[in-house]
């Protein structure tokens, strides 16, 4: 296959995983060092971000591991920090950190509401205002958020509020510095993540996990949940010289989700009026 990151090297934050099995950052910073970039794994989770750098390195690769809570500015400079001084150059930074709201609209608290945007926003905003600077200097980089397809429509009952809201305030951001950047060679797109089946999802769901796992896969329309390496495919091409006109998009990786009618007509066509 073509390595189309060779001598890149690439910030995955959010690389480690919240469980046992394949998330979203974890299958990104796997497949950015398979295209041939040396890896920092940054993760706020020491252990997860090791287990990812050393599957990174079992195959070949090269991978650095940083600790860092990515709502910290401090902590997103000296990862930058860390990086330049390991590789000497930053290229990519793919953005794959976030958490989950709980609460409805009357339910939402404040400290809820700060928790999340924190997690999901201001650590999107942090991260990329410390790496951009490295790519301005060499007039080249890529900047990758994820967002969530509750940022682009409702999800139905229970859909936690201030999540969509993060999101799509995420991908706003994205396409604001993908016009403030594109004259200093670097690109910013964001990834509407849809249902995948991680270990986060698994980890929230907890006894219920088979079974809203068995709903998620019906209401996709090719009958299946996404995986991590659907994410990491799609992050490898955005990053690669290969998207070099795709700019300040926010990508559905969906399969179709938001572009779906609910299912109201039943499926006798008699029945329909057929
Ligand atoms: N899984 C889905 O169905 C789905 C759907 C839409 C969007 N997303 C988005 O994809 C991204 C990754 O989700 P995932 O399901 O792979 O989750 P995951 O929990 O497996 O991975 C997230 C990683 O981020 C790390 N992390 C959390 N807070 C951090 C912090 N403050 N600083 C540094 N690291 C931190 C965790 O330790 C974990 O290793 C999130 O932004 C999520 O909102 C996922």
């Amino acid at each position: 296959m073509t390595k189309r990151l060779e001598g890149k090297v690439a910030i995955v934050n959010g690389g480690g995983s919240s469980g046992p099995g394949w998330g979203n950052g974890k299958c990104t910073a796997v497949q950015f060092a398979r295209e041939g970039a040396s890896v920092v794994v940054v993760d706020i989770n020491r252990g997860a971000a090791e287990e990812t750098a050393g599957l990174i390195t079992g195959e070949g690769g090269k991978a650095l591991v940083v600790e860092a809570d990515v709502t910290s500015e401090s902590d997103m400079q000296a990862m930058v920090a860390k990086t330049l001084s390991e590789f000497g150059t930053l290229d990519i930074l793919a953005h794959i950190v976030g958490i989950n709201g709980r609460y409805t609209f009357f339910d939402d608290t404040e400290d809820e509401w700060d928790r999340v945007m924190n997690v999901n926003l201001k650590s999107t905003f942090l991260s990329a205002r410390a790496a951009v600077k490295p790519m301005i200097e060499q007039k080249w980089g890529r900047i990758i958020t994820v967002s969530s397809i509750a940022s682009l429509r409702s999800l139905g009952i229970n859909q936690p509020m201030t999540y969509g809201i993060s999101k799509a305030a995420v991908a706003k951001l994205t396409k604001l510095m993908a016009v403030e950047f594109a004259d200093k060679g670097i690109t910013c797109n964001c990834i509407a993540i849809g249902m995948i089946d991680s270990p986060m999802v698994r980890g929230m769901l907890g006894e219920h996990a088979e079974a809203v796992s068995a709903m998620r896969d019906k209401g996709s329309p090719t009958g299946k949940q996404g995986t991590g390496w659907d994410t990491a495919h799609l992050a490898a091409f955005l990053a690669s010289e290969e998207a070099n006109y795709i700019n300040g998009l926010e990508v559905p990786l969906d399969a179709g989700v938001t572009t779906k009618a609910p299912d109201i007509y039943p499926d006798d066509p008699a029945e329909r009026g057929q």
